[in-house]
């Protein structure tokens, strides 16, 4: 018979007979551990107020049993440890007596060193539920552990996870590592899926999977098949249904697939499930383009606001095994900005949300304070708008010819940060235009109101030029997909809109071209050749004359009461002087306030 060991002094015998029931007690392959293990642990545990551990090899057969005190159990060196690059074969399952299941200092040191296959603690809440905390190596590479790690799950989830799986996830990502095989730099292979729901608009189903395909190309990873199921509405548990999935796991044998990519957003029991069946990383087209913007953000406001949108799309999907297994793959759909990983401690999360959220505010106001500054300096502001890849950069480049300065791609969202330039119109008018981040189709809802800051700055704008790829057999359908989230932004409104159709050399269709050349406020421009640009300088300057005028008004003393509204509508409050008939005011006037000081202009532009 196995003997219990570690600090048995003091335990009464009858709890060490209980205690070594658990030499006889097994676990499927597959599963962590057994509810009737849990519980029993437990059981004694709080019986005789210490940590209680076992040791489970690969088979699920119990290969220790220790006892401990009231805050450490003495863990047991492993002398199964294979190699560097290898776990050690044993999972390390122990209890907390004290009712807090999250995984300690000492625990996660201890995981570290002895390579356990997972470590995992139990303890029960102040209701008496049951609670569990995992962690796992996720990565050695250069030369730091890095550990995957969920606090607080239910038993249920803690049961659900197919732990055989995970560690045969975390054993080929080693041995690629021992490889000398960077995993990062391989393209991961992605099945795309959609549902074709007879959507009968032009943005058909075909359309939404190219561009999807787009995205998964710019977020690097290798597309080998397209899946689409005709279906009126998503299965609510699998979004597809069983038989398609079951098509799906085939494919991904056929091609040794890494991640599979979903057309929309998931719920995240969708999520969930479709890993469960699946066994492999799961996306949908929201986590695919957060990735991206992830690795595109360079200034510190673009990363909070990145960071914001991934930690709250991530909340809801720290459940079960989904995550765990994700963390574990690694690569797309897991990186953060810069260069962190993604978080995945719920507690943790909410806490940086509010933190994010209160940075954010602080930069808000940064901005407000530029934003008054510009205002008062009498400078109009035009900002670029339009779908991603239509051209935006490029043209901000060539208009203020410093190109290179800003990053232009055949890649999607190849700008994510507002850029600001100063430039000079032709009639000597200085301006200052600003590019800001590609909108597309779907664009995840998370992203919108993260980046509403700085999507802000649009509605702030005296001037939008939309820039439209008219190359694009699309761009109609993209057009307005960029409407529509402008009116989402309150952009739409009393707002001056210039469509500039750009790519002119590469669309073909003169008959098109000529349609469109005729419609109101619009302008056909080659951002790449420069043609088409002096229609569009004098678009600019007539739109931004017809905006504000700049007007001298001397207001009388008695009639003080117009100058706190002349502060407030001016554009821009050029001068102020203080005469004895009166103040002396310089201005830049919109049309509703033009009528309304009308009787007090002296002189205008
Ligand atoms: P996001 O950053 O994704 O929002 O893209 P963007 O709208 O800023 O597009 P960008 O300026 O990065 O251009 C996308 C691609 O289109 C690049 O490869 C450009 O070289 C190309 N491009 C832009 N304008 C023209 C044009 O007038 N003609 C041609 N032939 N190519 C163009």
């Amino acid at each position: 018979m196995s003997k219990v060991t570690g600090n048995v002094k003091g335990i009464k015998n009858i709890i060490l007979a209980e205690l070594e029931q658990l030499y006889d007690m097994t676990t499927p392959a597959t599963q962590v551990l057994t509810e009737d293990m849990a519980m029993l642990m437990l059981d004694i545990s709080a019986r005789c107020e210490r940590e209680v551990a076992v040791y489970i090899n690969r088979r699920g057969i119990v290969s220790d049993v220790l006892i401990g005190d009231a805050d450490t159990v003495k863990l047991s060196s492993v002398n199964s440890r294979r190699s560097e690059h290898k776990l050690c074969g044993l999972r390390c399952i122990h209890t907390h007596p004290r009712g807090d299941s999250r995984l300690s200092d000492l625990d996660i040191s201890a995981l570290r060193r002895m390579r356990y296959d997972c470590m995992v603690s139990l303890s029960r809440d102040t209701e008496g539920a049951v609670q569990g905390s995992i962690a796992c190596i996720n990565d050695s590479s250069a030369g730091n552990q890095e550990i995957a790690l969920k606090n607080e799950m239910t038993l249920e989830d803690l049961l659900n996870i197919n732990i055989s799986k995970l560690i045969e996830s975390i054993e080929k990502q080693l041995s690629h590592i021992e490889n000398g095989y960077d995993l990062q730099k391989k393209a991961e292979k992605a099945i795309l899926i959609a549902l074709d729901q007879g959507n009968k608009t032009d943005w058909s189903v075909e359309n939404s999977l190219e561009e999807l395909k787009q995205l998964a190309d710019t977020a690097g990873a290798e597309v080998v098949c397209k899946v689409c199921q005709k279906k009126e509405r998503p299965d609510a548990a699998l979004y597809v249904g069983r038989g398609k999935l079951d098509e799906v796991r085939n494919l991904i044998q056929q091609y040794d697939v890494d991640m599979v990519v979903f057309d929309d957003e998931l719920s995240p029991a969708q999520q969930r499930n479709v890993e469960n069946f699946l066994g492999i990383k799961v996306l949908d087209r929201t986590a695919l383009i957060l990735d991206i913007f992830a690795q595109r953000a360079r200034t510190h406001e673009g990363k909070l606001q990145v960071s914001l949108a991934q930690m709250q799309y991530n909340l809801p999907r720290i459940m079960g095994q989904g995550l765990v297994l994700s963390r574990l793959g690694g690569g797309i759909g897991t990186r953060g900005p810069g260069e962190t990983k993604l978080e995945t401690d719920r507690r943790y999360l909410r806490d940086r949300i509010n933190d994010i959220k209160k940075e954010l505010e602080q930069v808000k106001k940064v901005r407000q304070i530029h934003r008054r500054q510009r205002e008062s300096s009498g400078i109009l502001q035009v900002s670029l708008v339009g779908y991603t890849n239509a051209g935006k950069s490029t043209l901000l480049n060539t208009l203020t010819q410093t190109a290179s300065q800003v990053y232009v791609a055949n890649q999607l969202f190849a700008t994510l940060d507002p850029t600001t330039r100063a430039f000079k119109m032709p009639n000597q008018q200085d301006i200052l235009l600003t590019d800001t981040v590609g909108f597309i189709q779907k664009l995840p809802h998370q992203l919108v109101a993260a980046f509403r800051a700085t999507l802000e700055e649009v509605v702030w704008a005296d001037l939008l030029l939309h820039v439209v790829d008219v190359s694009h057999p699309l761009y109609k359908e993209q057009v307005r997909s960029v409407n529509s989230v402008l009116s989402d932004l309150g952009a739409w409104e009393n707002k001056k809109i210039i469509t500039v159709y750009n790519k002119l050399d590469l669309q073909e269709d003169k008959e098109l071209l000529s349609e469109l050349a005729k419609e109101a406020d619009t302008v056909l421009v080659s951002a790449k050749t420069g043609e088409g640009f002096a229609q569009l300088s004098d678009l600019i300057e007539r739109k931004l004359q017809m905006l504000h005028r700049q007007v001298v008004l001397l207001v009388p003393y008695d009639k003080a009461a117009i100058l706190g509204q002349i502060h407030d509508e001016a554009a821009a409050v050029l001068e102020v002087e203080y005469l004895p008939e009166g103040t002396k005011i310089i201005a830049r006037v919109s049309e509703n306030l033009y009528v309304k000081v009308i009787q007090y202009i002296v002189n205008q532009e």
